[in-house]
């Protein structure tokens, strides 16, 4: 062959190749209000960063008329691109080709470009978008999803995983997203379940459409397996590029410390203002971390989901924090099932990737219930406090008013293993509420008083003066110091510096065993 035609053939190939599943598939996906594969990883990527690996893989098997479907790359576009400058690993499903279905070379595809990110250290982004096991391939398809969920589990921890969602996930294949960090989705777009409105009709006579069964609303709200929901592609992109941003590569690695434009000695007299003379008013959260954190900086994770626990990452003077916060808005901020999951692998993510912990103290503690003791609060409830006690990175917490019970020792105890815990004169430190503490030690002389209103409310004062104030917590020397609101920024800022470069080991073990 000569030098002309062999350039020919490779420039046919390569046409071949980006023209995916041709011009009328193309059309199809955009109609569906769809990206392709590769304009997707476009709007991801700084520009002209892609390195495409592996281009021209295709199906092996020839089954079921595949021999006739031999498409170049078969079915993935996968590599290696920067973003914000920073190296990262990616596939992004091509639905034109296949359905985007998971045959063996797709799989082998995949997995190659997992193992680059975990060779080098480097954060692995997923993109779904995807039939499922591709039918024709049979058991050679699922061996390739075992490849995958074993790769994404040994790369748990080491590197920061991201699954964007952007068409149907379904079947088996949505065990692959759920083993990263995070999953991100789309409304009117992405899809994620097990088993379809189809045969849960039959199975169990439900009826219920896409959406409401998998769709971003549901899953961001109610099941808790998305992390963060858009109204479009691009908007969720570009928000995976800035969440990037707050992150290290890997986890050997610290994260980007940014110019801090909001300064380390602005104060916080608003606090003062938000926090109501009544300890029962709610007040949000959120305007309270807004108040403490670099301006705009907290990107919150599951707003959606179990909105009485407050979590995401915030920068500190430029430095990335994880907030875990509570939320009196919301249950008056009791602690629930659902909270304690997503903050405990919250604090479980921050701690793999060397990001230190605020947590900003509400909680009058768990949410009592049949449901609650039923559906298991007592295992649910100890994943947070074990992540915490697991935790190595620094973790300073800030007690604003209650801080009660298990609850206190989970979001604030020093033996637990805060660094550094700090308080607001307005906070009430104890086993439990002034209330309930008097309903159960002076039950008898309420009962025999003249007056049984009034001495409650007598020992009701006496409680909270004498044992709930910060001061007599201060005294045992299990908070550090009480700050006034104005200084809340300064303080946690201070406190963030005095521990940085924490260093704390754990005993050997193959890995621990936490209550799942
Ligand atoms: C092979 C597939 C495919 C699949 C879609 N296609 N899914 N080919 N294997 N799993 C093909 C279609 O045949 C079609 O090809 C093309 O992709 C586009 O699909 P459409 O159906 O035209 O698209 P749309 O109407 O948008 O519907 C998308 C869909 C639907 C909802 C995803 O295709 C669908 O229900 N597919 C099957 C989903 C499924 O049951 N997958 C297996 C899940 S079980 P042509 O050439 O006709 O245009 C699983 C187990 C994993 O994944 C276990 C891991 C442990």
């Amino acid at each position: 062959m000569s030098n002309r035609d062999s350039m020919q053939r490779y420039h046919e190939n390569r046409a071949k190749m980006l023209a995916g599943g041709g011009v009328k598939r193309v059309e199809a996906q955009h109609k569906k209000g769809k990206l392709t594969a590769r304009e997707r990883l476009d709007l991801l990527l700084d520009k002209g960063s892609f390195v495409e690996q592996q281009p021209y893989i295709t199906v092996r098997a020839t089954e079921f008329g595949l021999a006739n479907k031999k498409f170049l790359g078969d079915g993935v576009v996968s590599g290696t691109g920067k973003v914000n400058g920073q190296q990262i690993f990616l596939f992004s499903q091509d639905f034109t080709i296949l359905g985007g279905s998971l045959g063996e070379m797709h799989a082998e595809r995949i997995v190659e470009a997992q193992g680059l990110a975990l060779k080098n250290g480097c954060p692995f982004v997923q993109i779904n978008d995807s039939g499922g096991a591709r039918i024709q391939e049979g058991t050679l398809s699922l061996n390739g999803y075992a490849k995958i969920f074993r790769a994404n589990t040994l790369a748990s921890g080491v590197v920061p995983q991201f699954s964007v969602i952007l068409g149907p996930c379904a079947g088996g294949a949505v065990y692959s997203p759920a083993i990263t960090d995070f999953i991100l989705m789309v409304d009117g777009i992405s899809n994620m379940y097990i088993t379809g409105p189809d045969v849960i009709r039959v199975v169990t006579g439900e009826e219920i459409s896409h959406d409401e069964l998998g769709g971003a609303a549901t899953h961001a709200s109610i099941s808790g397996n998305a992390h963060f929901r858009f109204t479009d592609e691009k908007s969720c992109l570009q928000f995976l590029r800035k969440l990037l941003s707050y992150l290290p590569a890997n986890n050997l690695e610290m994260p980007p410390v940014v110019d801090g434009k909001d300064g380390p000695d602005r104060e916080t007299p608003e606090l003062e203002e938000l926090l109501p003379e009544d300890p029962r008013r709610p007040y949000d959260i959120r305007e309270f971390i807004a108040a403490i954190c670099d301006r705009g900086s907290f990107l919150e994770v599951h707003a959606d989901y179990a909105p009485n626990v407050v979590v995401g990452f915030a920068r500190l003077h430029g430095r990335t924090v994880g907030i875990f916060a509570n939320q009196p808005k919301f249950y008056a901020a009791a602690l629930d099932i659902n909270s304690s999951d997503k903050a405990a692998r919250f604090i479980r993510f921050c701690d793999c990737f060397n990001v230190p912990i605020i947590s900003l103290v509400d909680v009058p503690g768990f949410l009592p219930g049949v449901a609650q003791e039923h559906g298991g609060i007592i295992r649910h409830g100890a994943k947070m406090l074990y992540a915490i006690a697991e935790a190595t990175v620094p973790k300073i917490s800030l007690i604003i008013r209650k801080a009660y019970g298990g609850a206190f020792i989970a979001m604030s105890s020093k033996a637990l293993g805060y660094d550094r815990t700090l308080a607001l004169p307005t906070a009430e430190v104890a086993v439990m509420g002034a209330e309930g503490a008097v309903n159960i030690i002076y039950r008898k002389e309420v009962a025999a008083a003249d007056d049984p209103e009034a001495m409650r409310q007598q020992k009701i004062d006496e409680f909270r003066e004498q044992v709930m104030n910060p001061f007599i917590a201060a005294g045992y020397g299990l908070v550090d110091d009480v700050i006034e609101p104005k200084y809340a920024r300064i303080e946690l800022i201070r406190s963030l510096e005095m521990n940085i470069r924490k260093r704390e080991d754990r005993p050997s073990k193959k890995h621990g065993n936490i209550p799942l």
